[in-house]
């Protein structure tokens, strides 16, 4: 299935995406272009629509780097929510809650912000293989990985290096979005969940992973040090209220340690 992006130079006008770049096991090179000529290069499967850099802060600048994108899954993403939840929290188990907010359809859309190695999408994928995924980061490291692990997977995303700020789609595109630990690492990240709530479908739900504040002033004193890097954090009811700022209300929610995980939908 193809999928139609939005211009980012030329918001009404729409770009069509060949169904061929989501099949990883062709690398696709060439362009495309809008009906106004501004032109988006893809690179061995991965489509860059972003023609002007924006400034990052530190943890997010770390995430451009290729050392960072090659061990982030194996090192620190399978064994995170074991030490931040406190309790055996294997990637089994937040694939089930995933799977079970989400519910991934055959002909559904569905959309992973801020990706880094796209964890979401492959599961959605292999859960639903006549889904259609797209994954997004800002981050090339991040996607080139997230891309090879993909094709091992045997799981076709279309992988679009964009800014969540300012997403390439049209208002009710996506069945459902999904966000793993990406809100924490946000600048501007009320501008992000109003584009979330505006290319999500009026039926469709949004998954949401993040980490909440510590209650123990040791967990304090190490978010606070993560936080001169631009990394936030919010209590569940600061969270709440962020979410509901931009249109969304959680409709079930489970914390556990510092990790919240919530579905929203549009209010
Ligand atoms: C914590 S990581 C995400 C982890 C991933 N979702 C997972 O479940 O494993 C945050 C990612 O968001 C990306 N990111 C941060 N701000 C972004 C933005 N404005 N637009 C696109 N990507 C962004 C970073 O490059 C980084 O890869």
């Amino acid at each position: 299935m193809t999928i139609q992006v939005r211009s980012p130079l030329h918001d009404q006008e729409s770009i069509e995406i060949p169904a061929a770049v989501a099949n990883l096991s062709k690398p696709f090179n060439g362009s495309v272009s809008s009906g106004k000529g501004d032109e988006y290069s893809i690179k061995n499967n991965i489509i860059d629509l972003i023609n002007v850099e924006k400034s990052y802060t530190l943890a997010q600048s770390t995430n451009h780097w290729k050392i960072t994108a090659s061990v982030y899954e194996d090192l620190w993403r399978k064994r995170s929510l074991t030490l931040l939840t406190g309790e055996d929290f294997p990637i089994e188990k937040e694939k089930e809650l995933l799977l079970e907010w989400v519910k991934p359809r055959a002909g559904g859309v569905y959309m992973d912000v801020g990706c880094s190695t796209a964890l979401y999408s492959r599961l959605l994928k292999k859960a639903e293989p006549k889904s259609v995924q797209v994954a997004i980061d800002f981050s090339k490291a991040m996607l080139l990985e997230a891309r090879l692990k993909a094709e091992a997977d045997e799981t076709d995303i279309y992988f679009i290096r964009a800014d969540a700020r300012e997403m390439p789609f049209f208002a009710n595109t996506f069945d459902g979005v999904v966000m793993g630990g990406t809100l924490n690492e946000l600048t501007d990240e009320l501008k992000v969940l109003f584009e979330c709530h505006r290319v999500l479908k009026e039926n469709g739900n949004m998954f949401m992973m993040h980490l909440i504040k510590a209650d123990h002033w040791a967990g304090r004193l190490l978010q606070e040090s993560a936080e001169w890097g631009g990394i936030k954090f919010w209590t569940v009811d600061e969270s709440n209220e962020l979410f509901a700022r931009a249109g969304f209300v959680a409709e079930e929610q489970i914390t556990k340690g510092i990790v919240c995980f919530s579905k929203l939908k549009s209010i």
